[in-house]
């Protein structure tokens, strides 16, 4: 009987100590050094006021339907590096921000004119989830280069984003600190993405579809981009990496920045295929460059490199939809601009698309339903 007792108190005990290591208090991460004994045993975390020490990952490897909620304002400490600031892998999993958090990149530290072609910035956000997983009300702000990478993931929802790097428009002192590459959502190789209602302020794309397949943007406000784009052929041997399917652009609005709508398949790529895509009730204003940019003779080159104007067909752009696209460039921007390759653009339709500019549009290719000049 006396043992029985012993035994009972120490099953109590352990249950005590187990009910203490899951409580919210020891689910908190506010200090840098909790955050690997806190992601390994709790399920619901929150995340508030932290720094992330200069040259340290903010590793989130959740655990099987984890809930994460970040409050207050998370910093990094600068540092010369690629990153990431911030790694998130998971399953299933929801990570959340309360009202009046903010992921601090402290991008004025870095930007200096040239993004990715001046000095070594970090990446914020690298993600890799899977099994329906959720981020949403997000605020970020001042990202160093690009703010988000998702790689091979699946089922996966950004909603409520706000991205604010605003503050890399202005030269702020000391001078030519300019933001460049500073990406808003930037997506390869995954599948049944979703990216909605949000807000992006930055100096490159606004969301960058780079390979994969269904893949939905939005309701997605695009301010200061080079557009709602689609950037196909970064493999020179992967025909999968090189592979976009199935994509809807839906129910956004793009102001200022280059371009709007901007699809590229890259000459120095191997070969892919871009089938399936459709933009849909789009409005843009003001860009400088294009509104409409279709091109298969892109190059990734430090801005304003003039780019070789022969396209290839390595990537061929077949059943493209622009349905209910309208708006207005700057004086500087060709309003619609097609240019493909032999035989490498079919089955495309535009209803619906009109654009004014100043300049005269710049076709060697008709989608049916559009007359370019
Ligand atoms: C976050 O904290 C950093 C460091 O204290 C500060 O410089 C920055 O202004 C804060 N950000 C916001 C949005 O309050
Ligand atoms: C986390 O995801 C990244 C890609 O974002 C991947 O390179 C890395 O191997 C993953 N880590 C783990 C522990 O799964
Ligand atoms: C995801 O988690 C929910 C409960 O939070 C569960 O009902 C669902 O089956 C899980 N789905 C997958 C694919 O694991
Ligand atoms: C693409 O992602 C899948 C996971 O969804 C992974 O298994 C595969 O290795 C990735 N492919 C490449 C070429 O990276
Ligand atoms: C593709 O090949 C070219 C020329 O061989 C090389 O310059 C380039 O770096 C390669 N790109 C990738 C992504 O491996
Ligand atoms: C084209 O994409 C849409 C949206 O992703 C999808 O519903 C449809 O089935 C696809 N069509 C074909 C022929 O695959
Ligand atoms: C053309 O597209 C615009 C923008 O999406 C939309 O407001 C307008 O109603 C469309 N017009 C027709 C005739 O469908």
């Amino acid at each position: 009987m006396k043992r029985l007792g012993i035994v009972w108190v120490l099953a109590a005990l352990v249950e005590l100590s187990c009910q203490t290591a899951l409580s919210a208090d020891d689910c908190t991460i506010t200090e840098f050094s909790q955050v690997q004994s806190v992601t390994e045993n709790c399920k619901d975390i929150v995340i508030q006021d932290l720094h992330v020490p200069g040259g340290q990952t903010l590793n989130l490897l959740l655990s099987k339907e984890t809930t994460v909620v970040v409050k207050g304002n998370i910093t990094f400490g600068y540092f010369v590096w690629n990153g990431p600031l911030v790694q998130i892998n998971g399953t299933n999993f929801t990570i959340r921000g309360e009202p009046g958090h903010v992921w601090d990149g402290q991008g004025q530290s870095y930007w200096d004119g040239q993004g990715e072609w001046g000095s070594t910035k970090p990446l914020l956000f690298n993600v890799m989830a899977d099994g329906v997983s959720l981020f949403e009300d997000f605020n970020v702000l001042n990202t160093p280069r690009h703010t988000l990478i998702l790689s091979d993931s699946d089922r996966v929802t950004f909603s409520n984003w706000l991205i604010d790097d605003s503050a890399g428009d202005e030269n702020v002192a000391p001078p030519n600190r300019f933001a460049h590459n500073t990406d808003g959502f930037a997506l390869w190789n995954s599948t049944n993405i979703v990216v909605k209602d949000s807000k992006v302020l930055n100096q490159d794309d606004c969301v960058a579809i780079r390979c994969g397949s269904n893949y939905v943007v939005d309701n997605v406000h695009c301010v200061g981009s080079h557009g709602l784009s689609i950037s196909v052929g970064f493999s020179n041997d992967s025909v999968k990496l090189n592979t976009l399917t199935n994509v809807v652009i839906s129910n956004s609005v793009l102001e200022f920045g280059e371009n709007g709508i901007h699809v590229k398949t890259h000459v120095d790529g191997g070969e892919g295929l871009i089938n399936n895509v459709t933009y849909e009730n789009i409005r843009l204003s003001g860009p400088i460059n294009y509104g409409i940019n279709i091109q298969q003779n892109y190059r990734n080159l430090p801005a304003n490199t003039p780019m070789d104007p022969t396209p290839k067909g390595n990537i061929p752009i077949t059943n493209l939809r622009l349905l209910n696209v309208v708006g207005s460039v700057d004086d500087s921007a060709v309003p619609v601009y097609i240019n493909c390759a032999e035989g490498a653009c079919s089955d495309w339709v535009f209803d619906n698309v009109s654009v004014s500019g100043s300049k005269v549009n710049d076709c060697n290719f008709s989608p049916e339903g559009f007359e370019c000049d």
